[in-house]
């Protein structure tokens, strides 16, 4: 079993949807028996809500099936239990070694789009202050982001 963990700052927006696209293209693609995946966010503000309602939307337009309860980080716990730590964004890989992360556990999210190879990866910007549009933009480059970790995790097995 390989767990991976999606982590941004708040864990309302596109940390919740990167995990519902990665365990949506994981079951397309037959591994959902051999992954694991969870999501959270480095700060408290949004625990125990639901997802924002246009990362929701976008998700269910796409065709992908959404279930979430934001919550904060626990360092030692999740530390411990996934194999990798996938931050959307700079910002979210400090926070991340700011908790101790193990450096080698740590990846940037769009480092697993095969198009950005050998190049610095892009973020994952954060949407909360935009408009519908900018989720769509999200959801986009999570797809293949996505595709390209389930290759990864497939190939590592
Ligand atoms: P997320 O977006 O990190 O993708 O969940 C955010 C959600 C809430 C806030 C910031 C980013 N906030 O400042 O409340």
């Amino acid at each position: 079993m390989q767990r991976v963990l999606f982590v941004c700052l708040g864990n309302i927006c596109r940390s919740p949807l990167a995990k519902w696209i990665f365990l949506h293209e994981a079951g397309r693609a037959d591994m959902l028996t051999h992954v694991e995946a969870d999501s959270c966010g480095l700060g408290s503000l949004h625990e125990g809500e639901g997802a924002d309602p246009r990362s929701v939307r976008v998700a269910l337009q796409r065709g992908v099936p959404v279930e979430h309860t934001a919550r904060q980080i626990r360092p030692e716990q999740d530390f411990a239990r996934f194999d990798l730590l996938i931050a959307m964004d700079r910002a979210n890989v400090s926070g991340l070694r700011r908790l101790g992360a193990p450096d080698e556990r740590v990846r940037l999210m769009r480092s697993f789009d095969p198009s950005h190879a050998g190049r610095e990866p892009p973020d994952v910007p954060d949407p909360y202050t935009g408009t519908p549009r900018d989720f769509e933009r999200v959801f986009d480059m999570l797809v293949p982001a996505c595709a390209g970790l389930i290759e990864h995790l497939r190939a590592s097995r």
